[in-house]
């Protein structure tokens, strides 16, 4: 499958990875910035660099390459406008998360995908590492019966030469805050574990440590689901000196499942009334070989997607719940009052001037 990239960044390395290890064509590679393509060309094995063109230009490069897919990995402002040029060139997208800042930007993106006939698929990757699997497969078995509540902790360290890094960082208009930017994977893993939508929120947000930036460096929220059970969000970026591990855990009548670390792989707690006993069987009947967890897993489950062999396990309406409740986050923090879902017409650049 002839694959593309487009935004060579700090995140780029994950992306050609796992495109090497997917067995993709790697034919181009497009950045604005010349130094950033070719550091990027740099991560593929000589025998491989031939067949790779450099872009400055993503229009230029899908005319003459014509992908068949093409990973996104831009500011989020910037998601809307080139992946629609993606799907209207015929190319099937593997965008980064968020999915975009605003829900009128997502539900363009996933009407686009419909009407090109191809498929957009949002970078939850988190979503395909295998204890996270066995995780949703107790959930939706039964496992932990009356589902009580939820939880996750995302304390993180990004200090000002992160955000000078990229201008987009931390600005309202291309990125929103550490809910936005860090956490959302974590709020795409709650509902979907939780198997239901969600119902109101209560939050607040601030920006503390890092007045350089527009958006929140904290946010701490409520949430009730449709379906009766709570969970709680933390997201900060301002934890000193450094990162703390990433946890998430899941509180059920008959179950209780705790997770920690990058890819939630390290196992505090596994317990079960019934079902199955053998955590790592559970566990482990998801791990696929020599990929590991993070973008690879991800590439193979949406190429399997684009040829019909794989069940969408991601769909890109789910990445834009995950954004909704971001987003009504944002408005619970703003205006200092509970917020029902489902939300219509909000978007990050609402928020603007929030903590001036
Ligand atoms: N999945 C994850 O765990 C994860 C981790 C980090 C970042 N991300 C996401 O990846 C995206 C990129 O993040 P990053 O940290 O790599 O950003 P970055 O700023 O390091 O890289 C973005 C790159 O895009 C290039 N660019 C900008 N406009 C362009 C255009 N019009 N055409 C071509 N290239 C253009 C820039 O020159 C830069 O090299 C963001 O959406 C971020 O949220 C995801």
């Amino acid at each position: 499958m002839k694959y593309a990239l487009i935004g060579c960044g700090m995140i780029s390395p994950n992306h050609i990875k796992a495109a090497l290890a997917n067995d993709l064509e790697i034919v181009a590679l497009c950045d604005l910035v010349e130094e950033n393509r070719n550091k990027a060309l740099e991560l593929i094995p000589e025998g491989k660099r031939s067949i790779v063109t450099l872009y400055g230009d993503h229009k230029e490069m899908l005319e003459k390459e014509k992908p068949e897919l093409v990973a996104i990995a831009l500011g989020s402002g910037l998601k809307r406008r080139l992946s629609v040029d993606c799907m209207e060139a015929g190319a099937n997208v593997i965008v980064e998360k968020p999915i975009a800042l605003s829900l009128e930007d997502a539900d363009v993106m996933i009407k686009t995908a419909e009407e090109c006939g191809v498929k957009l698929i949002v970078n939850h990757q988190l979503r395909f590492g295998n204890t996270v699997r066995a995780l949703k497969e107790e959930a939706q078995a039964g496992e932990f019966g009356k589902l009580l509540h939820g939880t996750v902790q995302v304390r993180r360290n990004r200090n000002k030469a992160y955000f000078d890094a990229g201008k987009w960082r931390g600005t309202w208009a291309n990125d929103g805050g550490t809910l936005m930017n860090q956490c959302i994977h974590y709020t795409d893993l709650l509902q979907w574990v939780m198997g239901s939508d969600v119902d109101e929120v209560f939050a607040y947000t601030d920006r503390m440590t890092h007045p350089y930036i527009e958006a929140e460096d904290l946010g701490l929220a409520v949430l009730k689901f449709k379906n009766g059970a709570y969970a709680t969000i933390e997201g900060t970026v301002n934890t000193y000196p450094k990162n703390l591990s990433d946890s998430m855990a899941v509180f059920g009548e008959t179950g209780t499942v705790s997770l920690r670390g990058k890819t939630l792989d390290d196992v505090e707690a596994w317990s079960f009334e019934e079902g199955p006993q053998n955590r790592d069987q559970a566990i482990e009947q998801f791990a696929i070989e020599n990929m590991g967890t993070g973008h690879a897993p991800l590439y193979k489950y949406a190429i399997g997607v684009i040829n019909g062999k794989a069940d969408n396990l991601c769909p890109a309406t789910d990445s834009r719940k995950a954004l909704e409740l971001i987003l009504a986050i944002y408005k619970s923090a703003a205006e200092g009052r509970p917020v029902k879902l489902p939300l219509t017409g909000v978007s990050t650049t609402d928020f603007e001037g929030r903590f001036n």
